[in-house]
């Protein structure tokens, strides 16, 4: 990737999709009003902040990449967006997070039973008004999503024997976990073009969505919390095995091996003891090896784009990649 003077935000990536997002954020608050009061309430709640909205961006962005962006895509983003904030509101309960963009989450702020079946609201709204849109192609593609995505998180929950997870384990897992989703965002957009550009837009979207996991993974061991809104460090504290670490592992001594795994066995590590671990990646290596991977990854997304015809849309999808790599919450 071409290293750039300005840092790419996602302000400016979105500058020209300004009335485009703020219609598909209008159209996911009317798609999750129900009829129960709780509801609508635990819906304010997630809807306070109302995100990055990336997801949709890719998908918007994908579509004018390759043809125009009409009504349908408007709502397609917003069932994107609805998806992604129901495997949210999932994932805050199975990690027991305290915090999601600077707010208590839901399993914080009401209760473990209510984030479940909130989730569960979310994600049957989305699929209500997917099969309301009466096509085949964007069901196909997002019932293949989510089904990824719980195969993603159920990888994650298993992940626990430090030693024997691999690289390959932990890129399968974000490409489930993260990386579908995004892919998917690309190929709903592309379903507005010519049929040889889903293919590409897709990978584009598996590689962009692999580095921006691999960044997400990585603040984890770099960024405070006030920068990102949620816990630093809580990947070790959850004992949560990614790249740094994976990738550190291999030129630790048998002591810092040892003591990596006895934080594992720690069910409450203290702040000194997950200090030392962040330390010895780093030492070992396993900041640069990460960065070096997104790079990797951010590599083959802007390749994918060779064959997307060139237009502002086209350096916009660009732009995704360098802010997925570079972005520091
Ligand atoms: C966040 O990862 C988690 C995901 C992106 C996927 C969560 C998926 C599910 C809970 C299963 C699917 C659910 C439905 C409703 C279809 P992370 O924990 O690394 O990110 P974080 O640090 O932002 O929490
Ligand atoms: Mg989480």
């Amino acid at each position: 990737m071409d290293s750039r003077v300005a840092r790419v935000t996602m302000t400016s990536i979105q500058q020209s999709l300004r009335g485009e997002l703020d219609a598909v954020f209008g159209e996911l608050r009317r798609m999750v009003q129900a009829d129960f009061p709780l509801v609508n309430q635990v819906n304010e709640h997630l809807l306070r902040i109302r995100g990055k909205m990336f997801r949709p961006t890719l998908l918007l962005l994908a579509a004018q990449s390759v043809g125009q962006i009409g009504r349908r895509e408007l709502t397609l983003g917003a069932i994107l967006e609805l998806i992604h904030i129901a495997t949210l509101v999932h994932d805050d309960s199975v990690d027991h997070s305290p915090l999601r963009r600077g707010q208590p989450t839901v399993n914080a702020e009401f209760s473990h039973e209510i984030a479940v079946i909130m989730g569960d609201y979310l994600y049957s709204r989305a699929i209500e008004k997917l099969v309301q849109l009466d096509s085949l192609e964007p069901l196909r593609i997002m019932s293949r999503v989510t089904n990824e995505l719980t195969i993603g998180e159920m990888r994650e929950v298993v992940a626990h024997d430090v030693l024997s997870f691999t690289q390959d384990d932990y890129e399968q897992l974000i490409r489930a976990k993260t990386a579908s989703l995004m892919a998917g965002a690309c190929e709903l957009g592309a379903l507005v073009g010519d049929d040889e550009f889903r293919e590409p837009l897709k990978q584009y979207g598996l590689s962009l969505g692999s580095a921006f996991q691999i960044a997400d993974d990585l603040l984890d061991y770099t960024a405070a919390e006030s920068a990102t809104g949620k816990p630093s460090s809580q990947d070790l504290r959850e004992h949560k095995i990614t790249l740094p670490l994976i990738a550190a592992l291999q030129h630790m001594t048998s002591a810092e091996k040892q003591q990596v795994e006895d934080l594992m066995a720690n069910q409450t590590p203290d702040t000194d003891e997950i200090n030392a671990i962040i330390r010895i990646v780093e030492v070992r290596g396993g900041i640069a090896a990460a960065r070096e991977r997104a790079q990797e990854l951010a590599l083959q997304a802007e390749a994918e784009l060779a064959v997307i015809p060139p237009g502002r849309a086209r350096d916009a999808l660009r732009d995704c990649i360098m802010y997925s790599i570079e972005r520091r919450r």
